[in-house]
């Protein structure tokens, strides 16, 4: 367990808006922040941050929370592993509270971030200490790498030897088996032995947006030909390859300020890059850009410039990526490299000058890009390649949602052609009718579906909502309702599940406070809601309320709120508490109406008239309390 004072001092060091933007861009709107959610696929923006209240919400994906829960989403990791993440963001000092922690932590089994996080600087110690010695030689003799980058990178060292990892988690009482789960270490099958995977191998830490180291790549220092050059960690769900862009930690704030993401193909072109002042620069690391390493660039920014290796294969990764990009939305932009060079390679031959120079002169569009590759295969000398080439053309324009770029690219793709809009746009409508892009708008729609709210998720009722935007609105003006809200839980029927956990789990906190005057920090106690869903329509009552943490009102001001909101909160009371025998009331009318006999009609008004008089006198009882309440 962590404190609570330390979970309070972090959270009150952290800013949503801060935080969040880390992850997406934020257009202000209103009193709140949009987005298009990190957590869904979706292409209008329903994600909602308020500054105010320090929480958001996804109406998406129902999703809401704080900045804890924000992280854990984002990172995929655990509550005490979030409040870590975020206070060493905000440079809260931990160590005050440390004390109980450390106990704990011998007992406690440490968890596989802690683990590859420990291997990250086991091999960044071996690469600066005098195992590393030659490893360290080569990177700056022979790759041109700085002191200062090969520590912003976190590079290491895994030396040749076979156990060397394994020796040292031995030591450091790592357990093994976390090892073999990360694939840090592998067994060997005939001899059932333990080896290390990475072995006479510098390393790259690949790290999430927020940081966390999330897997590793290994580059051979070997000549051997049979040694494969890069290996990296095996997929798991913590790892996976195909949804990180690697250096996007260092990169995402100048992504955003130079809104442009650079786009390489390996780990040292990026590191090269970031060397050489080029600070915007991300890898797919050697994989095929996908949609989800696109949506992510898209949360920075939105034109990206490929910067692969200027061979085929560079050609082939990037023509293929311009199609993924602009179906995201982005747009992309291309520089051929010469032909052996990548980046990395290039800046060494000639030099940083040279290479913005490179940068500036030889920058293409993606069309002019695709139409070069197109004429230099000699596609576009027999008509049969060349109709082939310019329905793949079109139909990369037919990508782009924006309709007003669309048609503009059109008119480009026209003039550079020689071939009328019109020709183009039947190109366009016939290579759409095709069955991979049916297949594939197909998909996207299940996709969408997939997205809506969960059916057999029954809503509130009008009143239960009330009553809790009332319970929840109360808590920012003092404890009265909560008050009288625990000291009649039985008077309380709520149906819906959801609405029954929130009630309660307010109504236990509040019982559990020492200070029955002290302030209830609501986000934070709704965060701790275990109930999913009762935790999400909590945040979305919470983010459309009135109510501001940050612009206090006056005393008057605050008393007259306070008593509006009594007053809704004991209005739902009484709906919610008449609910039931109004329900029932209008049964037996119901009933009454189809009556078959005379007998049963005058038994059923007479049930009728006795309902009546109960529910008057309930009605009555409940005026009364209310009234006492109010008059107080
Ligand atoms: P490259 O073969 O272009 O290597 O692979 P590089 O990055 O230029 O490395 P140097 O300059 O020879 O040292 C590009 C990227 O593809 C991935 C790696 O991310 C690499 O950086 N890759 C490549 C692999 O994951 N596995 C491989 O076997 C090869
Ligand atoms: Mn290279």
């Amino acid at each position: 367990m962590i404190p609570q004072r330390m979970i309070d001092e972090v959270r009150q060091s952290s800013d949503i808006v801060d935080i969040v933007s880390d992850y997406v861009r934020l257009n202000p709107s209103g009193r709140h922040f949009k987005a298009l959610s990190p957590f869904t696929q979706e292409k209008t923006p329903s994600f909602i941050v308020s500054p105010d209240k320090q929480i958001y919400k996804c109406f998406s994906s129902g999703k809401g929370g704080n900045v804890f829960t924000f992280i854990m989403e984002m990172e995929k990791v655990t509550f005490p592993e979030a409040v870590e993440m975020l206070a060493k963001r905000a440079g809260v000092d931990t160590s005050k509270y440390q004390r109980q922690k450390a106990k704990q932590e011998d007992k406690q089994e440490s968890s596989q971030h802690e683990t590859l996080r420990w291997a990250a600087r086991m091999f960044h110690q071996t690469l600066e200490s005098d195992a590393g010695r030659a490893a360290y030689a080569y990177l700056v003799g022979k790759r041109g790498l700085e002191a200062g980058t090969i520590r912003k990178f976190g590079l290491g060292f895994a030396p040749e030897a076979w156990e060397f990892l394994l020796d040292t988690a031995r030591r450091d009482n790592i357990p093994v088996e976390q090892l073999t789960a990360l694939g840090l270490v592998t067994r060997h099958r005939e001899r059932n032995s333990l080896y290390d995977t990475f072995r006479n191998r510098i390393i790259f830490p690949i790290l999430t947006v927020g940081g966390q180291v999330a897997g590793f790549g290994g580059r051979t220092l070997s000549n051997d030909p049979q040694t494969p050059k890069y290996i990296n960690s095996p997929e798991s769900a913590i790892f996976e390859k195909s949804k990180l862009l690697y250096g996007m930690h260092a990169a995402k704030n100048d992504i955003r300020k130079q809104e442009t993401a650079i786009l390489v193909e390996g780990y040292m072109d990026v590191i090269a890059m970031h060397q050489a002042g080029f600070t915007n620069t991300v890898a797919s690391s050697g994989t095929a850009l996908t949609r989800y390493q696109a949506k992510i660039l898209k949360r920075y920014t939105s034109r990206v410039l490929f910067l692969y290796d200027g061979d085929n294969a560079g050609k082939k990764s990037m023509l293929a990526g311009i199609d993924i990009l602009l179906s995201e939305g982005l747009t992309p932009w291309v520089v051929l490299l010469p032909g052996g060079d990548d980046p990395d390679s290039f800046i060494r031959n000639y030099g940083k000058e040279a290479f913005l120079e490179e940068l500036e002169s030889k920058k293409s569009s993606f069309q002019d890009f695709q139409l070069r590759c197109y004429r230099d295969a000699g596609l576009m000398e027999n008509p049969d390649t060349a109709s082939k080439a310019i329905s793949a053309m079109t139909k990369s324009i037919a990508l782009i949602a924006d309709h007003v770029q669309k048609e503009l690219y059109l008119e480009e793709l026209s003039k550079k052609l020689d071939l009328s809009r019109q020709t183009l746009r039947k190109v366009m409508a016939s290579s759409n009718d095709d069955r991979a892009s049916r297949y594939e708008s197909r998909n996207l729609n299940r996709q969408e579906a997939a997205q809506e709210p969960q059916a057999g998720q029954q809503p509130l009722s009008v009143s239960e909502r009330t009553f809790l935007e009332a319970l929840l609105e109360s808590t920012s003006y003092g404890n009265e309702v909560l008050d009288f809200a625990a000291s009649h839980e039985t008077m309380f029927t709520l149906e819906h599940p959801a609405a029954r956990a929130i009630f309660t789990h307010l109504v236990e906190r509040f019982r559990a406070m020492d200070d029955k005057e002290g302030h209830i920090d609501i986000t934070s106690e709704i965060s701790s809601i275990s109930m999913e869903q009762a935790r999400n329509i909590a945040f979305d009552i919470l983010i459309r309320l009135p109510v501001s943490q940050t612009v206090r009102p006056s005393t008057a001001e605050l008393e007259q709120h306070a008593r509006r909101c009594l007053t809704h909160f004991l209005v739902a009371v009484k709906n919610i508490m008449l609910e039931p025998l109004q329900k029932q009331k209008l049964e037996i009318i119901a009933q009454l109406q189809a009556a078959p006999s005379a007998h049963e009609q005058e038994r059923l008004s007479k049930e009728l008239h006795e309902h009546n008089q109960q529910l008057r006198a309930m009605e009555q009882e409940v005026g009364e309390s209310i009234r006492g309440i109010l008059g107080k």
